[in-house]
């Protein structure tokens, strides 16, 4: 357990809520260790995290104070960065819900989501030039891949922070609705995905990741794999069966 991270089990998802709203949900090593521990579980267990943040925050960063005190070690370590790393390969989908700031490393985080549904309040950016230091966990590489190269370039070499309109014409959430509403879809979204073939969603989430060199070469062994598998077999003749069943009806 942890103070910082707050964790509900439900029947199709995890939900991890970012719970330091005094700080803005700044993450800090506490909450990376819980993190850390709450992906060593979902590695095993397969399930889908919906990813949220308690008093009208996301994350506001990683914890300045405690940034301050890191030296180059603690960087090469990539305290955040690997952290993330780990969310963004966790087997299952993972899921954000962006309420007001997600910032620096809480915008990173969200970045590591396959998923992002953000608020109104949103404002997400990555100010960490103006601390002195580079968005390493993530967004130099991520946040391209999400809006493209020019967008990515100006946010990260201004800072600057964009407010929830932005950020939906952008593509860097799917949606955008009320913090309540935002939940509610991300737990929609998890009941979709629990109703699908876990083995073939964890192929699609590890060909979304693969790079692309691996194309379409990695995709024809997943295939293959599933072609063989007594989930496929049972899944398209329930589908074929309902339509013969259609038809003499
Ligand atoms: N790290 C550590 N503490 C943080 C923090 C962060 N990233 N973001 C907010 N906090 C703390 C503040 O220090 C303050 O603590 P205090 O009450 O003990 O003084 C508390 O959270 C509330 O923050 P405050 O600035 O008073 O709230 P606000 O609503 O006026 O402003 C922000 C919210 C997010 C605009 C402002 O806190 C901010 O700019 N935070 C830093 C954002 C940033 O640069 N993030 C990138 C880090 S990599």
């Amino acid at each position: 357990m942890s103070e910082t991270l707050r964790i509900e089990e439900r029947d199709s998802h995890v939900l991890a809520v970012l719970d330091r709203p005094e700080k803005r949900n700044a993450i800090d090593q506490e909450t990376v260790d819980a993190l850390h521990r709450l992906c060593a579980r979902l590695e095993v267990e397969r399930r889908t995290l919906i990813l949220a943040g308690a008093g009208g925050s996301f994350a506001a960063g990683a914890d300045i104070a405690q940034l301050r005190e890191r030296r180059a070690a603690d960087a090469l370590a990539g305290i955040n960065t690997r952290c993330f790393q780990r969310i963004r390969a966790l087997p299952m989908p993972v899921i954000a819900v962006l309420d007001g700031y997600a910032l620096g490393g809480g915008a990173e985080l969200a970045y590591a989501a396959d998923i992002r549904i953000g608020t109104p309040t949103l404002q997400i950016g990555n100010p960490e030039t103006g601390l002195g230091i580079i968005a390493a966990a993530g967004a130099t590489w991520r946040l391209q891949e999400i809006v493209g190269d020019a967008l990515a370039s100006e946010l990260l070499l201004t800072g600057r922070i964009l407010g929830a309109d932005e950020a939906l014409a952008a593509g860097l959430v799917s949606a955008v609705l009320e913090p309540e509403a935002a939940l509610a879809r991300a737990v929609e979204l998890a009941d979709r995905v629990a109703r699908l073939d876990p083995a073939a969603t964890q192929a699609t989430k590890r060909m979304l990741l693969a790079p692309r060199a691996a194309h379409p070469e990695a995709d024809l062994a997943e295939q293959a794999v599933l072609f063989e598998s007594p989930e496929k077999e049972r899944r398209m003749t329930a589908f074929l069966e309902r339509r013969s069943k259609r038809e003499q009806a």
